[in-house]
C-alpha cells in the first residue's frame, strides 16, 4: 500500500512539472510567438504628423526597426512638446534600452533629459537639435544640416537672378518657430545673400510646416507685399499650399513667381516636373537604418559617431527629370 502511494505521488509530481513547463512556453509573447529576451528596446517619440516628410520619417523608422529586429515603442506627440516630454517619461518608466526623439523645438528639454540621464538611458536626437547648457544630455545626433539647406536655397536664387539688376524681392514662409530647421534655413538664406546685396527679404511669415498654413501665409503675402519675385518656403507642404493660392489668384507658380522649397518629397518633385517649383533643396527623412545601427552600437557599448549628417542634394528646373529620385513613401 505504501509503495503504491509513492508511485502515485511520483506520477502527480511529473504531471505538475510537465504542466508548468508547458505554461511557461505559452507565456512567451502575446501572439504565442517566442519573444527573445535580449531584443533591444528603442523608445521613439516622433514630434507629429505635420508634413509629407514627417509621415515618411515615421514609416521609415518603423520599417527599419522591424528589419533590424529592434523592439520599437513609437509615440506620436501630435505637434505638442508636452506630449513628447510625456512620451519620453513613459519610456524612462518602462526602462527601454535607448530613447530617441525629434525635438519639436530646440529649448525646454533639460528636465526630462536629466531624468533619462539619471536613469542611465542613452538618448539619440533624430532630425532636430536641442539647446542646453547641461552636459551629456544626449549621446548622438543624426539628421540634416539645416543651415546648409538654407545656403543652398540662397545660392541657387543668386544664380537664377545673376543677370538681374535687382532689387530681387523675396518672400519667405518659414517653419515651426524656434525649431532647428526654421532657424537653420532662415540663417542659411541670409548668409548666402550677405549684407547689402540686391536680394531683399521683404516678408517672412511662419507656416508651421503645414500645407494649410502655407495657404494662409500666401494669402497674407499677397495682401501685404504682392510684388514679389521669389517665394522661399521652408518645406514642400507649405510651398504646395502657397501654389494653390497663387493659382486661385491667377498667378502662375514657377513663372510669375520663382519658387524654391526644401524637402524634395513626392509632391515637391512632382511640382518641379510640372514647372511649378523651380528649385528643391533635399532634406532626407530616411535615417531609419542609420538610427537602428546607432541604437545597436550604443546599447552594445561600441564606439559610434556623435554627429551623423545625412547626404543631400539640390534638384532644379534644369535637371534631367528622368534622373530624379523616386520616393518610397508619400
Ligand atoms: O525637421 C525636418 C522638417 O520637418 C522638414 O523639412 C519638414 O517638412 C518637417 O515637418
Amino acid at each position: 500500500m505504501i509503495r503504491r502511494n509513492s508511485v502515485y505521488r511520483l506520477v502527480i509530481f511529473i504531471v505538475i512539472i510537465v504542466l508548468c513547463l508547458a505554461s511557461l512556453a505559452a507565456c512567451d509573447g502575446p501572439s504565442g510567438t517566442a519573444e527573445p529576451q535580449d531584443r533591444i528596446v528603442l523608445g521613439f517619440a516622433q514630434l507629429g504628423d505635420e508634413s509629407e516628410w514627417r509621415s515618411s520619417s515615421s514609416a521609415d523608422i518603423i520599417s527599419a526597426a522591424s528589419q533590424a529586429d529592434i523592439q520599437l515603442m513609437f509615440e506620436n506627440a501630435q505637434q505638442k512638446q508636452a506630449n513628447q516630454i510625456k512620451a519620453i517619461r513613459s519610456f524612462i518608466l518602462k526602462r527601454v534600452d535607448v530613447i530617441a526623439f525629434s525635438p519639436i523645438v530646440e529649448e525646454g528639454w533639460d528636465n526630462v533629459l536629466l531624468e533619462a540621464k539619471a536613469a542611465d538611458i542613452p538618448v539619440i536626437l533624430v532630425d532636430r537639435y536641442i539647446q542646453t547648457d547641461e552636459k551629456d544630455l544626449y549621446c548622438a545626433f543624426i539628421g540634416s544640416d539645416f543651415k546648409w539647406e538654407g545656403e543652398q536655397a540662397g545660392l541657387w536664387i543668386m544664380k537664377k537672378f545673376l543677370d538681374d539688376e535687382g532689387p530681387v524681392r523675396v518672400a519667405e514662409i518659414s517653419g515651426t518657430e524656434n525649431s532647428s530647421p526654421t532657424i537653420g534655413r532662415y540663417d542659411g538664406l541670409r548668409e548666402a545673400f550677405g549684407d547689402g546685396s540686391k536680394f531683399e527679404i521683404v516678408i517672412s511669415v511662419p507656416g508651421d510646416f503645414m500645407r494649410s498654413k502655407g495657404r494662409e501665409c500666401m494669402e497674407q503675402i499677397l495682401e501685404e507685399t504682392p510684388d514679389i519675385d521669389v517665394l522661399y518656403a521652408h518645406n514642400d507642404d507649405m510651398a504646395m499650399g502657397a501654389i494653390e493660392i497663387m493659382e486661385e489668384n491667377g498667378i502662375k507658380p514657377g513663372e510669375d513667381i520663382v519658387i524654391v522649397s526644401v524637402d524634395a518629397q513626392r509632391s515637391g518633385l512632382n511640382a518641379l516636373k510640372q514647372g511649378k517649383i523651380n528649385c528643391l533643396v533635399e532634406c532626407s527623412p530616411y535615417v531609419g537604418t542609420n538610427l537602428m545601427n546607432l541604437t545597436l552600437k550604443v546599447s552594445n557599448g561600441e564606439t559610434f559617431p556623435k554627429t551623423t549628417f545625412t547626404r543631400e542634394q539640390v534638384y532644379t528646373e534644369t535637371d534631367d527629370f528622368d534622373t530624379l529620385p523616386v520616393r518610397p513613401y508619400g
